[in-house]
């Protein structure tokens, strides 16, 4: 087991800081029948890269194996994430896409739940989304849908077909493609040179002040900051012009980069910057003692799950996230200490989650009979859930949430 590794976006040494032990894939959800001993398992860890400051998996996973016609995760599940991405798109249309027949990009459209939006405003729209589960739902909406992965060779096709892009969008999806090189210079290619290449993912900064460690899984190779960004964005010609931080998923970063020299960088990122630096995410020191809080959360949360048991209290989960393959394999969490989760995605439902084959059941489930305890496995959706869950307080249920530490609400 090797504990340090190349870096995928300059080839520097990344060097290991924690290690989460043997890990299936997240969004692979078992049909109970499976053959369980073919499940594929690998290795996650996370590591620093010395040169270039970004944070990546130790391990790669075949992109085919996560991105495919059964990739489980709708997009539109989450009302609040819904009108997250209308606003976005309402802002991209008053602010960005101005110019004579403008075009925009997304990769990772998922099931529409952005373009959409653009789509009804007539707007020249492409989604670029691999997975057929979620593309299929996108184009019956009517937004214009190419079903592949975004790469160099497929920005470039597009340039050829339509023209350059004024924007290029990605939400939770650049985090997702460890072949940043290609995948950055397709971006170059295709933006005009006025454009905005404008993504958001989970931050390196609030996965670390929160200790959210699930956010740590096969499908995020990269855990951005503005500082890892930066470096990666000046060797294509780009550069970070703008940067703000979401509340959405548990904290997030939307960055705008532009063709070098293009746009002023705002004041509001060099604000970021100078708080991001005072963090000393670039020091390993500082991860190793993220470590250190993941394994506290780890053996809290199985001595709060083991005691329930012991008082022969009802324990269910909440939400069947790819995030929670991360905290259930990690502390061993199975069908003996959780009795099922509920999750509204019918294709998880009457599975069993990945590695620990703990049953998915729908909502029903959990409001038909209210167990002791609920463990919010989307805390990332604790507002959104909690608002629609009172009667389970009201029932002298309580939550059992792990993020930023183990406690019960
Ligand atoms: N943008 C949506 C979906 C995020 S899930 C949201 O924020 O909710 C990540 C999506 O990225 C998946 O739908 C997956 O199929 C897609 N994806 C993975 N690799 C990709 C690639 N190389 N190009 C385009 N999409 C990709
Ligand atoms: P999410 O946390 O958005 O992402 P990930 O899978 O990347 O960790 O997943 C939310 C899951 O929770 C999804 O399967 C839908 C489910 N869910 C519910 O069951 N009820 C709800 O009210 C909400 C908001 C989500
Ligand atoms: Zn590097």
């Amino acid at each position: 087991m090797s504990t340090s590794s190349q870096c995928r976006v300059c080839g520097g040494t990344v060097t290991e800081f924690f290690d989460f032990g043997r890990q299936p894939l997240s969004d692979a959800f078992l049909k109970p029948s499976a053959d369980f001993s073919q499940e594929f398992f690998f290795r996650l860890a996370v590591g620093l890269c010395g040169t270039c400051t970004m944070v990546q998996l130790m391990e790669e996973v075949p992109r085919d194996r996560m991105f495919n016609e059964d990739y489980p995760y709708f997009s539109s599940g989450s009302t609040f994430m819904r009108s997250h991405f209308e606003s976005l798109a309402k802002y991209l249309l008053a602010n960005e896409l101005t110019a004579d027949d403008p075009f925009v990009v997304e990769m990772g459209c998922n099931d529409g739940v952005m373009l959409k939006t653009i789509a009804d405003a007539g707007v020249r729209h492409l989604g670029v989304e691999p997975s057929a589960s979620v593309a299929d739902v996108a184009a019956s909406k009517g937004v214009r849908v190419r079903k592949s992965f975004f790469e160099e060779s497929t920005a470039r096709e597009i340039l050829a077909a339509d023209g350059p892009a004024d924007v290029i969008y990605a939400a939770n999806t650049l985090c997702h493609i460890p072949y940043m090189d290609s995948i950055l210079d397709g971006v170059a290619a295709l933006l005009k040179p006025t454009g905005a290449f404008i993504f958001e993912d989970p931050y390196l900064g609030e996965i670390v002040a929160r200790t959210s460690f699930d956010q740590i899984y096969d499908e995020h190779f990269y855990f951005f900051t503005l500082r890892s960004v930066q470096e990666m964005a000046s060797r294509h010609g780009l550069e970070l012009v703008d940067a703000e931080r979401l509340t959405v998923h548990g904290g997030e970063v939307r960055y705008t980069l532009a063709p070098k020299g293009q746009r002023k960088p705002t004041e509001a990122m060099r604000k970021l910057l100078a708080e991001e630096e005072a963090q000393n995410l670039t020091d390993i020191a500082t991860l190793r003692g993220f470590g250190a809080k993941v394994e506290r959360n780890r053996d809290d949360l199985l001595a709060v799950l083991r005691k329930a048991k012991d008082e022969g209290k009802r324990v269910v989960a909440y939400g069947a996230t790819a995030k929670s393959a991360t905290v259930t394999n990690l502390a061993g969490i199975g069908p003996d200490l959780v009795e099922f989760v509920c999750d509204t995605t019918p294709a998880k439902q009457g599975r069993v989650t990945p590695g620990t084959h703990i049953p998915v059941r729908e909502p029903s489930a959990f409001t038909s009979d209210y167990p002791d305890y609920a463990l919010l496995f989307a805390w990332n959706h604790a507002e959104e859930i909690m608002a629609k869950e009172t009667a389970f307080a009201d029932a002298g249920g309580k939550w059992i949430l792990y993020v930023p530490d183990v406690r019960l609400v």
